[in-house]
């Protein structure tokens, strides 16, 4: 599968693809109106249009057979835009599903004035809509990935504690360096950190859902670095035969697949060692460099998160059916708002910002991980 983005005003890419679904985005810079015409090699076929005229848009093909190869093509009026090829996802034992969702690096702030394809002026209608979302769809818990505010400003704290207090159900919660004070110059005043995290900032909790129970392991490396207790935290969560779900603002194992020198902690060969001995299976949700990318290891997988308010714009969506968590990204509702990100970074020059770096894989935003297997069965 190969996403196409010629730029800003020319792309067709997959956000994702499920068991039996994929999801399109396109856009072309005369006003169309967009047939998706999805082929399987045994003859099945769907198409879909869309029914106004507009420079971009999505589409959800549903129908689809479960494990099967696919291609797509998309025409804008009669011009093809590009095409691609896909398989669908398998599920090994489909039944009652349950879902949370993990949301990295919200980045509230108060500026007037977006930087660099960051949605500024949006974040807080992003969150406050994404949360929403959430609750009325009965996510049972939301993971959120750190780097809630964008300078730690006393201002920001007060408005992310006021959305999200607004969510009715289960949220963990992890710092990020932004949320420190240090980034762009901003000074803090009082003790916002405290105010945004009155709990422990890493910790090992039991979270009991419908379907059992996950051990859930919050780390805090907002300075970069996983303290010697938080090693013992990680070596003492991973020493059970449990699934673990661990979240971490910094990547704990270095990714090749990621450009920059800081996405990973500075001792990560220590918490890789560590995660080289795990008992059962565990996966890391990681923020800070918000590159859809997934590196399994051992037992496990390190997950780089999409943030919302920088393209590709979205949240996590997992669902746990039976022994697996099946992860699908979601983009934000408004496919010009990442459109107008994407336009930004397109101007940026810089490597981590090309479109296509950001748009990470698509095996990061639609996979599933089989825990029963490693971790001997914890449901
Ligand atoms: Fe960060």
């Amino acid at each position: 599968m190969e996403p196409f983005i010629a730029g800003p005003d020319s792309y067709f890419v997959l956000e994702n693809v499920g068991v039996h679904s994929a999801l399109f985005a396109f856009a072309a810079p005369r006003a169309s109106v967009f047939h998706i015409r999805v082929a399987s090699r045994t003859g099945h076929e769907i198409r879909i249009s869309t029914t106004e005229y507009n420079f971009l848009g999505r589409i959800q093909v549903d129908g689809l057979e479960q494990g099967s190869e696919y291609t797509a093509q998309c025409l804008a009026g009669s011009s093809s835009l590009s095409s691609l090829a896909f398989k669908t996802l398998e599920l090994p034992s489909p039944g009652p599903c349950y879902r949370f969702a993990v949301i990295a690096d919200p980045h509230i702030s108060v500026d007037r004035e977006n930087r660099r394809g960051r949605l500024f002026t949006e974040s807080r209608g992003l969150l406050r809509e994404t949360l929403e979302r959430l609750a009325d769809e009965r996510y049972g818990a939301v993971f959120v990935l750190g780097d809630i505010t964008d300078s730690g400003s006393v201002e920001e704290v007060e408005q992310s504690i006021k959305i999200l207090s607004s969510y009715p159900g289960r949220m963990f919660l992890i710092p990020g360096d932004h949320d420190c004070g240090d980034k762009r110059g901003n000074v803090q005043t009082g003790d916002p950190v405290s105010r945004l995290f009155p709990d422990e900032l890493s910790f090992l909790r039991t979270w009991n859902g419908p379907w059992g129970t996950f051990n859930v392991l919050g780390l805090d490396t907002a300075s970069g670095d996983l303290s010697d207790d938080q090693l013992e935290i990680l070596k003492d969560g991973l020493s059970k035969r449990d699934f673990l779900i661990i979240l971490s603002h910094h990547n704990l194992i270095r990714n090749p697949d990621l450009l920059d020198e800081d996405s990973c902690i500075r001792n990560h060969r220590e918490a890789t060692g560590i995660l080289a001995n795990a008992k059962g299976a565990w996966i890391i949700y990681c923020g800070h460099k918000n590159v859809p990318r997934k590196l399994s290891f051992a037992k496990g997988c390190q997950l780089n998160v999409s943030q919302l308010s920088h393209y590709p714009a979205g949240f996590l969506s997992v669902e746990v059916c039976g022994g697996s968590l099946l992860h699908q990204f979601v983009p934000i509702r408004s496919e010009a708002l990442r459109s107008y990100s994407l336009r930004m970074l397109s101007r940026d020059w810089s490597p981590s910002f090309e479109p296509m770096y950001r748009y990470g894989s698509l095996e990061a935003r639609s996979f599933i991980l089989s825990f029963e297997d490693a971790a001997g069965g914890v449901l």
